[in-house]
């Protein structure tokens, strides 16, 4: 796929570049970001750059679209969110990090929303699906606040930090996406 951008009010949501190299490797650093979430810690230089270079190389390859998320309110980079389509079903999967400077300002909700649209109106997928660690309550009301429905709990699914832990499972498919396009006014449409 060409480089698009996607955008509201709260953020933008571009393609990476190698520009984006260094504020990845800042806020991919924090232990707060490993916490709950697969990145290596501690983080390196050179783990940045693997991952800006694979960002790039899935998007040309239509094999996953992982976005650079920018705060609008200060264009800095503020996170990530990417969405990996399963050919066979129609579906995908969606997995995300803000850095810990941008928290508790919505960046994650609008990137979401954002990222639901592309997923059903340009990829034309059935079902967007994401999970996260049982201790993550924060991104589990990112999940439900983009219209994702909670489907209950992997138990042991996730080897995480040397431990088995249950990771709670959402999805959103095609039929409440149109649902919540017909009942919700304007501004208020994911
Ligand atoms: C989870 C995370 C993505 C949330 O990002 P964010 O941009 O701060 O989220 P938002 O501002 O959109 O907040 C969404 C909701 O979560 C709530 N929330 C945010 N941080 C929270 C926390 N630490 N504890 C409880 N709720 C929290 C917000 O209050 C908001 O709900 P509300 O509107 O009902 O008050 C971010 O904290 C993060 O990247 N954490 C580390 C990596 C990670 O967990 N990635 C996801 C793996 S599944």
């Amino acid at each position: 796929m060409e480089p698009l951008i996607l955008a509201n009010e709260m953020v933008k949501m571009r393609n990476f570049v190698l520009a984006d190299v260094a504020p990845v490797f800042e806020l991919a650093s924090a232990r707060e970001i490993a916490e709950n979430t697969f990145v290596p810690h501690p983080y390196s230089r050179e783990a940045a750059q693997e991952f800006v270079d694979r960002a790039r190389e899935q998007w040309s390859a239509d094999e996953a679209y992982v976005f650079a998320i920018v705060d609008r309110a200060s264009d800095a980079f503020a996170g990530t969110m990417g969405i990996h389509p399963e050919g066979e079903h129609n579906s995908a999967t969606v997995g995300y990090w803000i850095g810990k400077p941008f928290w508790g300002r919505g960046i994650a909700t609008a990137a979401l929303r954002l990222l639901i649209r592309f997923g059903f109106e340009q990829l034309e997928l059935n079902r967007i699906e994401a999970g996260h660690l049982d201790q993550n309550t924060a991104s589990g009301r990112v999940m439900q606040k983009a219209n994702m429905r909670c489907e209950g709990r992997r138990r042991g699914s996730q080897f995480h930090r040397g431990k088995y832990k249950d990771a709670i499972w959402y999805a959103i498919i095609r039929e409440d996406y149109c649902q919540s396009q017909k009942s919700l006014g304007g501004s208020e449409k994911i």
